[in-house]
């Protein structure tokens, strides 16, 4: 059985649907996205989790309809104002991964004060990945070491990355339905385990993330072994994740 995942990303999808559902405005689905999302942040630092990546606004969404992009930013900036104490008192250090120059002088304050207030906090990392793409992630690492005159190699791209601060997700959720990635964490996600739930995002609560985190449990992690060479080492260092103890 493996422990409870270290790294744990999602992809928050649904909340538009969840709206519609309700005869709402899709921005009433994202407010209660936002709801959704402070509960699984909880949970998570109750479980142990030591880093959250979520997915809150793609390179892609720009193409939405104005006032659902315009409605998006106005979110961020409330919720911030709204979410950033208790998650400061919960020891949570939020950090925002993606492009800030597209974004108004307003929402990069709020981003940058965030970041500032809880930058001492070890009890869980929450990265929001807001203007976010794993193209846009990749390409601009490379664009880093390129002017710096340094070797392209999977080690430097991966220490340029924007999510280089921590480890690679472990379980990787969409909720939603939907069975992509739409463009989160390309490179990030190679050996990830997926978990895809139908369950919209704002009705994604603790039992599901349970559901979640015990199939995770059951996944057989190889890294490109065999079955034979997993299950020998796992009996000569229980304990250890297996693809530390192949090095
Ligand atoms: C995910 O919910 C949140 C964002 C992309 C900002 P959606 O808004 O994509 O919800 P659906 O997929 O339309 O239901
Ligand atoms: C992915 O969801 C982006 C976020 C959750 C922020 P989308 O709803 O934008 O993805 P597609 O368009 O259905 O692939
Ligand atoms: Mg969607």
């Amino acid at each position: 059985m493996n422990p409870v995942p270290h790294h744990i990303a999602i992809v928050m999808d649904g909340n538009g649907r969840w709206a519609n559902a309700r005869f709402l405005p899709r921005i009433a689905g994202h407010k209660q996205g936002v709801n959704s999302l402070s509960r699984c942040v909880r949970a998570c630092v109750e479980r142990g989790v030591g880093v959250l990546t979520v997915f809150a606004f793609s390179s892609e969404n720009w193409n939405r309809p104005s006032e659902e992009v315009s409605g998006l930013m106005e979110l961020m900036v409330v919720a911030l104002a709204k979410e950033v104490p208790r998650l400061n008192d919960n020891g949570v250090q939020l950090r925002f991964v993606g492009d800030r120059q597209r974004l108004s002088d307003r929402v990069r304050h709020g981003l940058d004060k965030a970041e500032q207030t809880t930058a001492a906090n070890q009890r869980l990392v929450l990265n929001v990945c807001f203007n976010y793409g794993g193209r846009w992630d990749i390409a601009q690492a490379a664009q880093k070491l390129a002017s710096r005159g340094e070797a392209i190699t999977e080690q430097s791209l991966n220490q340029a990355m924007a999510l280089a601060h921590v480890p690679d997700p472990d379980l990787l959720i969409r909720t939603g339905g939907e069975f992509r990635l739409s463009n989160f964490m390309l490179w990030q996600s190679a050996y990830s385990e997926l978990f895809f739930s139908d369950r919209l995002w704002p009705e994604f609560d603790e039992a599901a993330l349970d559901q979640a985190i015990a199939a995770f449990s059951h996944r057989e992690r190889r890294f490109g072994q065999t079955t034979a060479q997993v299950r020998t080492q796992v009996r000569a260092h229980p304990g250890a994740p297996s693809h530390e103890k192949a090095a």
